[in-house]
């Protein structure tokens, strides 16, 4: 058999995948990375999305309740139609604060689960729910939403969906099987801006889209080294892994624009790492050089940058750092035949609208012109949420799309493409920026999947 045709579509042979294990190590520890060889391509079955009676109440059984958890509960207890039924997290401390928060509300007090690591099992059999939503570290994210599908619920969690091209897969084809939701809760879509651009381009002030530049530039040094919240699982990602290691939240808003998976779709992607230094070099300037934190090897590069193109010829950039000394951003650029739209800060030029030639402006009266309903509608109430107000906005749709039958804004496809970039790009960095193909996750639905439309209120 040639080379050629002992490859499957990611340029990956069994000897490239026996080296890759070797070289990346990428063990169970994370979830399993690596385990799955070349296992992008498509498996049986059929693309259907998930259909689901409307449910007036939806009843809710919360998994890991930190930080970004702990902001859903006081989002979902603001929302009507909703109850927290249980609660589970490893540490008992945290079930009980949560327990508390729901009581407070005016609800019955939740059952508590914190039997370990997998007592999200019991739930998911004890409970009568209609929804599981988790905020776990990132290797728990699949066995708890496939879990969660197969005893009868709908899933939601939080980003990224899954870590491998493996873990993608399963969530795809368990909810395809079981005919439940699995939702992403990619809350960057439902930004300020994003939604402002995205109605832009829905009423084609960009003109055609060509290409977007995004990311995730997040000084998360401090974090990572930290002894609670991420600094407990977070680290252990930058040791074993290169590449692009939370591309959801700068990809979803520029996919949402692009029509992903609704008319087009990701066809490749290259993606290269620079070397890595921010984390050796804050470990010996905060604990000393003869820390073991700063002597320990990082895989994780510093920066990477990942190239994405789609089947109908877009093109989309995705950063990758949390390691320097940086202020925030996700870039959030989106360049069509007709102008562009640039966030951190906010700037747009229209041609034959913005008043200079080859001069920004500011986004202030777009806002009033453009602004997305969902903001005009929420915003107020949304504001003193987490992050902005988008997570009150997130959860504020799916709860609605549970309780009206409608589809969701963000569904398992979605959740899927926009997660598998990162172990697509830890093979594309691990091979000296060779491409590698995205799988279709819809199996070809992609051609006839209605775009999303402007959601309201
Ligand atoms: N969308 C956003 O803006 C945003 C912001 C922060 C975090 N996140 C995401 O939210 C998730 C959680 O992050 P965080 O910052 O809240 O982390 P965290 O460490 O503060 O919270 C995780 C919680 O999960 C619990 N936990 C761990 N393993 C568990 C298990 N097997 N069963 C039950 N509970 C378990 C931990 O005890 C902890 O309370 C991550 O996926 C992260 O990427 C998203």
């Amino acid at each position: 058999m040639n080379d050629q045709m002992n490859r499957d579509h990611n340029g990956c042979n069994r000897r490239d995948f026996l080296k890759l294990g070797a070289v990346a190590g990428l063990g169970s520890a994370l979830g399993g990375i690596g385990s799955g060889g070349c296992a992008s391509l498509p498996k049986t079955g059929s693309a259907q999305m998930p259909q689901h009676r409307p449910v007036e109440t939806v009843r809710i059984g919360f998994v890991g309740v930190g930080g970004q958890g702990t902001n859903h509960i006081s989002n979902l207890l603001k929302i009507d139609g909703v109850e927290i039924r249980a609660v589970c997290d490893i540490v008992e401390k945290k079930v009980v604060n949560v327990q508390q928060m729901v009581e407070k509300a005016g609800q019955p007090k939740p059952a508590g689960y914190s039997r370990g690591e997998t007592d999200y099992q019991r739930m998911c059999e004890e409970e009568d729910l209609d929804l599981v939503y988790t905020a776990t570290p990132w290797k728990w994210h699949v066995p708890i939403c496939v879990r969660a599908m197969k005893t009868g619920k709908h899933a939601a969690t939080e980003v990224p969906a899954a870590v491998t091209i493996d873990g993608c897969w399963e969530l795809v084809e368990t909810a395809e099987k079981t005919g439940k939701h699995c939702v992403m809760m990619e809350n960057c879509c439902y930004g300020r801006s994003e939604m402002m651009v995205f109605n832009m381009v829905r009423k084609g002030l960009l003109g055609e889209l060509i290409h977007g530049e995004v990311g995730y530039l997040h000084d998360l040094r401090a974090v990572k080294f930290s002894s609670g919240g991420e600094g407990i699982w977070r680290l252990a990602h930058s040791i074993k892994r290169d590449g692009n290691l939370y591309s959801t939240h700068g990809l979803g808003p520029v996919a949402q624009c692009m029509d992903i998976n609704r008319g087009d779709r990701f066809d490749y992607l290259v993606s290269i790492s620079s070397k890595s230094r921010g984390l050796n070099l804050y470990a010996a300037k905060h604990f000393g050089p003869d820390d073991p934190r700063a002597k320990q090897k990082y895989a994780l590069g510093d920066i990477n940058v990942t190239l994405i193109r789609t089947v109908n010829g877009l093109t989309i950039t995705v950063y990758h750092d949390c390691s320097s000394p940086r202020p925030y951003s996700r870039i959030n650029l989106v360049q069509g035949t007709n102008g562009i739209f640039m966030g951190y800060p906010d700037r747009i030029y229209i041609e034959g609208r913005s008043p200079e030639r080859d001069t920004w402006e500011t986004t202030e009266k777009y806002f009033d012109e453009f602004n997305h309903p969902l903001w005009k509608t929420l915003g107020q109430q949304a504001k003193s949420a987490g992050h902005g107000g988008m997570d009150y906005m997130e959860d504020y749709r799916m709860i609605k799309c549970l309780r009206t039958g409608a589809p969701m804004d963000m569904d398992v496809y979605d959740a899927a493409a926009w997660s598998v970039v990162s172990e697509l790009s830890e093979r594309s960095v691990a091979r000296r920026g060779r491409s590698m193909n995205v799988p279709d996750f819809t199996r070809g639905k992609w051609k006839t999947n209605p775009p999303l439309g402007i959601v309201a209120a």
